[in-house]
């Protein structure tokens, strides 16, 4: 069985063919950075008339890298949520008039769904029951999953999403859109010093599982405004800051497995593309004695793969869109019906 999948939620068109006997055919993507780079952000208008601009021609591309015409699919899968809604839109109706023209069904997929479940993409994917972080510009979440489909949420950051800090900080650097792969560059390439300075953690002492960004982020602006403005403070400041995060999220982490019994760790999202958080987790979990997983780099992020495979097993649990163009621009994770078949 054949499934295309669309993603349109933000910054970045990405189309893929996903087969259930083969795996991932061929992906695509297509990235808005140079679009909204000069507004320092994304900005939403410019955003869907983009992707208007990009998903016919991605779609083309994808099916002839596969080797397929569009007569070969047996479903189209699109993210419906959460998102911008004029980006979400555009996937949405591009997806239901496909579908419509090949008498096929349309299977709206949760966007963060689709991330959790992208490191399955791999050749060692996880097994079910496991604990997953989820940590993107939107959401930083920790999730029980016992099964696909089966999403209890254990914790979320009570104010910035863990991207949305490397975002917002990468800003106080005087660093371009998109912050978070320019801070962690920065602090890699600057060679940042990791006792320049002590930021705090916050949180990481209360009992729960939730996160908290926003206090970090105050710290790194008082440190900016005391600094003399060299090259060598900001790297310093870039490395500090990912030591404080990556720190919140092992301690954090650690403490779900140990609650929920598992030693089982799958991270995802576009915060999860960072080398130095990717490695502090694996030391922990090496620690533990413990697995975990992600994605490879390019699927941490937006991407077309995820929302293909995410759409493919909706469809094998017979969990088809109406006719109706739906977009959810907030939609809790929480709330998707489970995906056995
Ligand atoms: O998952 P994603 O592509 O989109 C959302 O669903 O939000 O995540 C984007 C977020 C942005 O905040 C971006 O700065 C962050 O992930 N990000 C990174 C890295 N790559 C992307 N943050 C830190 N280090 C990275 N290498
Ligand atoms: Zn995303």
């Amino acid at each position: 069985m054949l499934v295309l999948g669309i993603e349109s939620s933000c910054d970045e068109t990405g189309v893929a063919i996903y087969d259930d006997q083969r795996g991932l055919l061929a992906h695509a993507l297509h990235t808005q950075i140079p679009i909204h780079a000069e507004y320092g952000g994304v900005v939403p208008e410019l955003a869907g008339r983009d992707h208007i601009k990009r998903v016919v021609p991605l779609i083309r591309k994808v099916a002839q890298d596969a080797g397929v015409t569009l007569q070969d699919l047996d479903a189209v899968a699109y993210t419906a949520g959460p998102g911008l809604i004029g980006a979400l839109l555009v996937g949405a109706m591009e997806a239901r008039a496909l579908a419509f023209a090949l008498d096929i069904p349309a299977i709206p997929v949760h966007h963060m769904e689709g991330h959790l479940l992208a490191p399955m993409l791999e050749d060692t994917p996880p097994s079910f029951p496991f604990v997953a972080l989820l940590v993107s510009g939107g959401h930083t979440m920790l999730i029980k999953v016992a099964a696909p489909g089966s999403y209890e949420i254990l914790g979320e950051s009570v104010d910035d999403a863990a991207g949305e800090a490397f975002d917002k900080t990468a800003k106080l650097l005087g660093l371009p859109y998109p912050g978070g792969p320019k801070l962690e560059a920065l602090a890699r390439d600057g060679h940042g010093d990791s006792n320049a300075y002590h930021f705090p953690r916050p949180m990481i002492d209360r009992p729960n599982l939730n996160f908290s960004f926003a206090g970090l982020k105050t710290a790194v602006l008082n440190e900016v405004n005391k600094s003399t403005d060299l090259e060598q403070d900001k790297a310093n400041i870039a490395q500090c800051f990912e030591d404080a995060v990556a720190d919140c999220l092992c301690h954090k982490c650690q403490k779900a497995l140990e609650q929920t019994h598992m030693n089982t760790l799958v991270v995802a999202g576009g915060v999860s593309a960072n080398s130095a958080i990717r490695q502090s987790l694996q030391q922990m979990m090496a620690q533990r004695k413990g697995q975990v997983f992600f994605a490879r780099k390019e699927f941490c992020t937006d991407n077309g793969a995820m929302i293909a495979l995410a759409g493919m097993l909706r469809f094998k649990a017979g969990q088809v869109g109406s006719l109706e163009v739906n977009v959810f621009p907030r939609w809790p994770l929480s709330s998707l019906p489970p995906l056995s078949a």
